[in-house]
């Protein structure tokens, strides 16, 4: 979500006539555009501004902005703290950014600073996918913000209530996208599985309808939560697996239903594992993977088992797996019980130690396969990536001019998160 509204700040800005510099010296707009899931990345905000004090103190007009869920959720604060900062704007400012510039060039003094008046959501929800230059694969929103307050998580809070963009905005983008050249789209959403069209097509009808009345190649989506997840996306998953790639992420983020239900989360260990073997059985082949929290409080050593043990059944070939964070607004952070950092660190490190061992056994049943391949990147002379329909990325060799194309690469080493292989004839 947040690299595609970086992409976004820099489509809409390169219409103001900006253009993209190599190093941070060279420019004369600096904009961090950070997420707030997590606390780290609202101090990393505030470090990263302070490495830009020396180019503020050599160039004064310099400006510096702060975007994204970090904007949205410290608005004022941000300044207060850090004043090399001259502007701060919500999620939902970010195409009002033409305007915040003017009003800071046109200021008197570098003390005055422009707070995006754009803090409250938006309606309707409207977004501009128009992007710089989408590559192959690129990203297109479905819906934005989240209803389901899990008790962890701040974004309902920075990003709003859930809205749905209407099907036929969706399919006008994506149908503008492929004359552009995109092969691959990823949909996104904060829970696409609850999407809702104006027109009352839900997101398995929107998946079908993208599959079989738009032109592009590859379509993926991100992220699913598993209490929405139905028998009748896993049958249109099914349906167009010459499409709709294979691969499913499907955060469980605890194994142990007392703690799921501490979340919030609305399903309980053994409803997630039933649509786990659904989701086996309707699609051969699928690649699963999935967010994991640890350390939430409360969490004991034999909850925190449970969680382990689910990684080891379900055979998830990556996880995204974070220490708890307490976040602002949220019911949890407010919950007694808080375990200790050490504890939740080393939570964390058994539970990457076992997956990775895992992962590095799973992925060898690559080796030999020959995988559908898109390619994206040019990496060298005659090297180039892409990834897999299992989202793998994959090196190989073969001419700069296969950039678009999908190839069958055949596997001769498969790490957990790489694949290196051959080009097929
Ligand atoms: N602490 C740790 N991880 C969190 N996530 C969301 N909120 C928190 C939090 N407060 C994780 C969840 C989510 C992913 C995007 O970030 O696992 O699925
Ligand atoms: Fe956050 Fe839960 Fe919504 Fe995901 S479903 S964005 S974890 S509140």
């Amino acid at each position: 979500m947040n690299v595609n509204d970086s992409e976004r700040m820099y489509s809409i800005l390169e219409m103001s006539n900006f253009t993209p510099v190599e190093k941070p010296d060279q420019a004369s707009l600096i904009i961090i555009n950070s997420c707030s899931v997590r606390e780290k990345p609202v101090h990393k905000v505030y470090s990263e501004v302070g490495t830009y004090r020396d180019l503020k103190k050599q160039n004064p007009d310099l400006l510096i902005g702060v975007g994204g869920c970090v904007g949205q959720q410290e608005k004022e604060k941000l300044i207060k703290n850090q004043p090399l900062i001259d502007f701060v704007f919500g999620t939902d400012a970010i195409d009002e950014l033409p305007q915040t510039l003017q009003t800071l060039l046109g200021r008197s003094s570098s003390k005055d600073k422009v707070i995006s008046a754009q803090f409250h959501h938006r309606e309707p929800y409207h977004v501009d996918t128009l992007v710089r230059n989408p590559g192959v694969s690129t990203f297109v929103n479905i819906t934005k913000g989240c209803d389901n307050f899990c008790t962890f998580c701040v974004v309902p809070f920075t990003r709003g209530r859930e809205k749905s963009r209407p099907m036929k905005h969706v399919l006008m983008d994506l149908n503008g996208l492929v004359k552009r050249g995109v092969k691959e789209v990823t949909l996104l959403g904060q829970n696409v599985n609850s999407y809702t069209s104006d027109c009352g097509a839900d997101f398995a009808d929107l998946l079908k309808t993208v599959a079989m009345e738009t032109g592009i190649e590859r379509i993926r989506y991100t992220t699913s939560h598993p209490k929405d997840f139905n028998q009748k996306l896993m049958d249109v998953m099914a349906e167009h697996q010459n499409k709709i790639c294979e691969y499913i992420h499907l955060p469980f983020q605890s194994g142990n239903s007392r703690i799921l239900e501490k979340m919030n989360r609305g399903y309980t260990r053994e409803e997630y594992l039933e649509k786990i073997k659904q989701i086996k059985a309707t699609i051969p082949n699928v690649v699963l993977s999935t967010d994991i929290i640890v350390g939430f409080p409360g969490e004991t050593e034999e909850e925190f088992q449970d969680t382990v043990r689910m990684v080891e059944e379900v055979g998830y070939e990556t996880i995204f797996a974070f220490k708890y964070s307490p976040r602002p607004f949220t019911k949890a952070a407010r919950f007694e019980e808080q375990i200790d950092e050490d504890i939740k660190s080393e939570r964390l490190n058994r539970l990457f130690d076992v997956h990775d061992k895992l992962s590095f056994e799973w992925v060898k049943k690559y080796e030999g396969q020959t995988l559908k391949v898109l390619v994206e990147k040019v990496e060298g002379e005659n090297k180039l990536s892409g990834r897999s329909t299992q989202n793998k990325v994959t090196f190989f060799e073969g001419p700069a001019d296969l950039v678009g194309q999908t190839v069958p690469v055949k596997i001769t080493r498969a790490l957990p998160n790489v694949l290196r292989g051959q080009l097929e004839s």
